[in-house]
């Protein structure tokens, strides 16, 4: 669905149809410019937590990001979902920098998916009334098109339209996050962020909740931003990739090259690390060595220097610039040796 510019809230009787054709990804969505955050540490003192990081994710389309735990990915999405303020950097919705204090419709638009979906469901509440309320408050149902706004919410999220008089504690963790991501629909976001939205969720259903991403992004045009620290699940369903290490996004292109044909040390380490989604027929996996160094203690020159198996004097005085590969193609990367790998 092209969602275009709103109406007025009280200019919309009843909600318009969810589900219609993909646009096709193409025009850039939401975009994170130069984000820049830190955070406090011990008195006096702020560290980076994320740096430079600049990105979009445009219509129809599945942005996966990716790194280690503390590499700075909740923060982005914190960031994107306007929930946390950087220090400096904006965040762009259709070119519009959005302002600090987002507006309810500039809120609506940007939607986050958490990784717990049972913390994020309030147990009181039935499915029906938490949808209902959400409608009503943002005027986009009442009367009898609530009722049948919610049964589409609950078709579009794979689940049946009983499941609307059901409590969270009645349904299983994949039910739930399903519940969690109709939840969030209902506001008719344009821009999905998903924080590990598979990683609390037992192995046999995260194959089938990552699916209903991908069929959401097809069916609502919607961009997504898909987190995690798995790589093998943001490969499944992601158009494009960033990989991030201590902070900065070191490599971003589209599916294909990043995990077809990694250009940074890092993503290959991480790429042949990762665990696959089906444990059953798994091998065992080559570990990455070593741990990503402290946020308070970067190397002044490749963040990954420490533990990288290609690098040379150079990468410990000199940090590398996020730079497009040779050949054409649209794929960046953080690394001295990007045009020899
Ligand atoms: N509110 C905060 N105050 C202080 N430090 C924070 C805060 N939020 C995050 N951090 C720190 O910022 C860094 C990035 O954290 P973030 O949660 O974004 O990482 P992450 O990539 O999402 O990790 P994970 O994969 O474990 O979820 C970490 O060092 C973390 O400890
Ligand atoms: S710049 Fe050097 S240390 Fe950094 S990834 Fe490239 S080769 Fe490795
Ligand atoms: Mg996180």
């Amino acid at each position: 669905m092209s969602p275009g510019p709103r109406p007025p809230l009280d200019q919309v009787p009843t909600a318009p149809p969810l589900v219609t054709g993909r646009p096709g990804p193409g025009r850039p969505l939401l975009a994170a410019n130069d984000l820049y955050v830190s955070f406090p540490a011990g008195p006096g003192h702020r560290f980076t937590a994320v740096e430079d990081v600049t990105f979009s994710v445009s219509e129809g389309e599945t942005l996966g990001i990716v790194g280690e735990s503390g590499c700075g990915k909740s923060t982005v999405a914190k960031c994107l979902a306007g929930l946390l303020r950087p220090d400096s950097g904006t965040i762009s919705l259709r070119g519009v920098p959005l302002a600090a204090r987002r507006s309810r419709q500039q809120h609506r638009a940007v939607q986050l998916v958490f990784q717990d979906p049972y913390s994020s469901l309030n147990p009181r509440l039935s499915v029906r009334s938490v949808l209902e309320e959400l409608l009503s408050l943002h005027g986009l149902a009442r009367g009898e098109a609530l009722d049948r706004r919610c049964r589409e919410l609950m078709t579009l999220v794979g689940l049946s339209e009983g499941a609307l008089d059901g409590y969270p504690s009645s349904f299983s963790g994949g039910q739930r996050q399903r519940i969690a991501i109709a939840r969030a629909l209902a506001v008719e976001p344009e821009v999905v962020v998903a924080d590990e939205p598979i990683s609390a969720l037992d192995v046999s259903v995260q194959a089938a909740i990552l699916a209903l991403f991908a069929d959401l992004r097809d069916r609502l045009g919607i961009g997504i931003v898909l987190i995690s620290h798995n790589l093998a699940a943001v490969r499944h369903v992601c158009d494009r990739a960033a990989v991030m290490y201590l902070g900065r996004i070191i490599e971003v292109g589209d599916k294909e090259e990043i995990f077809g044909a990694p250009l940074h040390p890092y993503t290959k380490a991480l790429l042949a690390a990762a665990p696959r989604l089906r444990p059953a027929t798994d091998r065992p996996r080559p570990r990455l060595k070593g741990e990503p160094p402290s946020m308070t203690a970067r190397p002044n020159g490749c963040p990954f220097y420490p533990r990288c198996p290609r690098a040379e004097p150079v990468c410990e005085a000199k940090p590398p610039q996020l730079l497009p590969a040779p050949g054409g193609s649209r794929r960046l990367a953080a690394c001295h040796f990007r045009e020899e790998q």
